[in-house]
């Protein structure tokens, strides 16, 4: 039943012939000719997140999104629309407004005194009449192309690139069914990490590495590889679907509290009537489904309205190409997305944002990979230095910390003489895929164009 690929535009994500098989030279990994290739030809030319439309809910609210050396202000308009803007005055460059975010009629700009209105539109400026043609009225602030998918705010620098529904195709269709603008923000973490950005973009592509480095997984989601599926989009999305129950391969030893049990509990299910490990996960998970099904109403999870069967119990995980991943669980939304140094190939910065829907009468979260709840409120930026991992107190239970563990690993890797070629599983075809669709960036040669 897994080996059926329910959208139409999917391709088979564990079929290495949808590749074309390019070579993935290591320089890519920490060359600044690299950098600057990716600069004019990738990161130019997609859709990046922005941020969080709960964050500008009244006109004159912005948030600012620095990128490599570019920062972009995106402000709410009187008319309940969003607009985007490069953060330079139009009269000599000068850096708007500093900050991750604010709430202002107009930006002043603390150069010469020009005074922008959030719109784009110069509104003021000293000595208006010492210019040949009055620079109000006639400079705007240069924009960008704003828009929302799943309450995030998104923005591209490219004016030929297709409209974000196009671009992301068929990632909101695929998930039409989940309310992710309802969630909670309960953690949000940003990491600088010594690593080139492309570390998550591979590590996220393939779910091989999990049974060494996140053992504690497999016994909550079956991570076996001939139990999952895997798809491959034609705009170089991809993504993994792992069903949400016990790997029959990694079982607990007897007497080990088990997370699948609470789950089970969680919905009125009593895993001890199961005869056995085996019809526990797979009877139990058939269970799970229909108890969802069952109770959501009067167990106030409101947001399984719409549900199906996949989405209430199942793991989907997809990067959207190129540096974003997303998990829309039944109670969560969790959103990782990784960007490049400004002027160090060989740093990255790194952010988790766990979010979950409200239950009535329920105060924490537990995300099902995790172990410290979470409260069920808005939370603040955390930002750490990896360094050498001692900084990640407090967020040791996050699977993301055990694959920060490997960076350093991966960043002497790739300058070694010893590392050419990698040769990698079928399950791994989704890495090779998200590198083929970056040469076809780099080559000018995007998909959708
Ligand atoms: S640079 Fe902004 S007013 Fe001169
Ligand atoms: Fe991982």
């Amino acid at each position: 039943m897994n080996d059926i690929l329910k959208h139409p535009l999917a391709m088979d994500g564990k079929d290495p012939s949808n590749l074309r098989g390019d070579v993935i030279s290591p320089e890519r990994y920490y060359s600044k000719e690299w950098m600057q290739k990716e600069w004019d030809h990738l990161w130019t030319k997609i859709w990046h997140i922005a941020g969080r439309e709960q964050q500008l809910p009244e006109p004159g609210d912005y948030i600012v999104h620095d990128f490599m050396h570019e920062s972009v202000i995106i402000a709410r308009q009187k008319d309940g629309s969003l607009k985007g803007f490069y953060n330079a005055c139009g009269h000599r460059a000068q850096r708007l407004v500093w900050g991750d975010r604010g709430s202002q009629e107009s930006w002043f700009c603390p150069y010469h005194g020009w005074r922008w209105d959030i719109d784009g539109a110069l509104l003021d400026g000293c000595d208006r009449d010492d210019y040949p043609e009055d620079p109000v009225g006639k400079i705007r602030l240069i924009e960008v192309r704003v828009d929302t998918w799943a309450g995030l705010v998104w923005y591209t620098m490219d004016d030929e690139a297709p409209d974000l529904m196009t671009y992301l195709a068929p990632t909101p269709e695929i998930y039409k069914n989940h309310q992710f603008e309802k969630t909670v923000r309960v953690d949000w973490l940003r990491v600088a990490l010594d690593c080139n950005w492309k570390f998550w973009s591979d590590n996220f592509n393939e779910s091989y590495h999990t049974r060494t480095v996140h053992p504690q997984v497999p016994p909550i989601i079956d991570q076996d590889h001939f139990t999952s599926r895997y798809e491959m989009f034609p705009m170089g999305h991809n993504r993994i679907i792992q069903m949400g129950r016990p790997s029959l391969r990694d079982r607990l030893p007897d007497g080990e509290p088990d997370p699948f049990d609470a789950q089970l509990r969680a919905w009125d299910i009593d895993p001890d009537q199961y005869p056995d490990f085996e019809t526990r996960a797979i009877q139990g998970w058939l269970d799970l489904k229909a108890a969802k099904k069952r109770l959501w109403k009067e167990k106030g999870y409101l947001h399984y309205e719409h549900l199906d069967d996949e989405d209430l119990t199942e793991s989907p995980f997809g990067v959207l190409f190129p540096n974003i991943a997303i998990a829309p669980g039944s109670d969560s939304f969790l959103v990782w997305k990784w960007e490049p140094h400004p002027t160090d190939p060989e740093k990255c910065f790194f952010e988790q944002w766990t979010m979950a829907y409200p239950i009535a009468g329920q105060e924490e979260f537990v995300n099902r990979t995790a172990v410290n709840p979470l409260q069920l409120t808005e939370a603040e930026l955390d930002f750490r230095e990896y360094g050498t991992g001692e900084s990640m107190e407090g967020y040791s239970d996050q699977v993301v910390v055990q694959d920060m563990t490997l960076t350093a690993g991966q960043r002497a890797g790739w300058r070694s003489r010893g590392y050419q070629e990698p040769y990698m599983a079928d399950q791994e075809t989704r890495v090779r895929r998200f590198h083929e669709v970056l040469h076809d960036y780099l080559a000018d040669n995007p998909p959708g164009r």
